[in-house]
């Protein structure tokens, strides 16, 4: 039988600004939570209304020892790295970069849409990597939107389902370790139960609206867009719905995976597992072993 977690907390994210100076929500890492492990950081980028040549982006800088997820709500980004790999992402496309032993990455604006302006909206995940593949190749796994699998959810709901499995579909993205990346759209009145295994750490992210989280008869608790809800380890599903009399969308990300339970040696774009591997990672960049993006 399928036991329900219950909520362990529910987290506010910060506002804060990155690269360029553009704007992102980040429920973590803050001074109180450092990490979700296997997760280093989730920022959700925008939304916000950009005019003509207004849109700022996240230009060269280089990653090590973990994984960028990059999924587009609206606008698009265009990616390029130093292994001559460049990609555009628009509405619902993903990009799972597994930037291993290093890379220089640059992710800006599209140009029509730098141009033009517009709405900008869009999330990216980090994912760590266990220690046997912090120095893994790099690679790349661009997904169009046509290709991330739907399902649907009772009252015209959907799940798409980036990594993992839900309602019979299965993702099409490799992960190093179990990962689950959900992003459900629920009607009011509807209400899901996704099977999450119990060695999974994992969260809900509110992206609009309002949703329960939890079992009723427990202690079911209300988050909002912009909150994270951490589940506890003592179930193998959680409960999410969109409750009938809110007359609003829920939608909502839930991410989860096994915890790495090793050291985490952090210092900006570089993720390893001691302080020696990261003094080492800055002078591989500084030597210029990371490579270039050709213009
Ligand atoms: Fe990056």
């Amino acid at each position: 039988m399928s036991t329900t977690r219950e909520i362990k907390r529910i987290v506010n994210s910060i506002t804060t600004v990155e690269g360029e100076g553009f704007l992102v929500h980040r429920p973590f890492p803050t001074n109180a939570m450092t990490q979700f492990d296997p997760f280093l950081l989730l920022d959700e980028m925008g939304p916000k209304e950009y005019g003509p040549r207004e849109a700022k982006g996240a230009p060269d800088h280089p990653h090590r020892g973990f994984e960028t997820v990059t999924y587009m709500i609206e606008g698009s980004f265009q990616h390029k790295d130093s292994n001559e790999n460049a990609g555009r992402l628009g509405p619902g496309d993903v990009q799972w970069m597994t930037a291993g032993s290093g890379v220089i990455h640059s992710e800006m604006p599209a140009k029509e849409f730098e141009e033009t302006g517009g709405r900008l909206h869009g999330f990216q995940l980090w994912v760590n990597l266990p220690s046997r593949d912090k120095m893994a190749k790099p690679r790349y796994q661009d997904i169009p939107a046509s290709k991330i699998p739907v399902a649907h959810i009772g009252n015209e709901g959907i799940v798409r389902v980036i990594a993992g499995e839900a309602l019979g579909k299965k993702a099409v993205i490799d992960t190093r370790t179990p990962i689950i990346y959900l992003h459900f759209m629920l009607k009011p009145g509807d209400k899901i139960e996704q099977h999450v295994p119990r060695e999974y750490n994992v969260f809900a992210y509110i992206v609009e609206g309002e949703g329960e989280f939890g079992e009723a008869n427990d202690a079911q608790t209300r988050a909002r867009r912009g909150q994270m809800v951490i589940f506890e380890s003592n179930g193998d599903s959680v409960s999410i719905a969109a409750p009938k009399s809110l007359r609003s969308d829920l939608s909502v990300l839930l991410i989860g995976g096994i915890p790495l339970n090793e050291p985490v040696a952090r210092y900006g774009p570089f993720v390893m597992n001691t302080q020696m591997e990261i003094y080492q990672a800055i002078e591989d960049y500084r030597a210029g072993r990371f490579g270039t993006i050709q213009p």
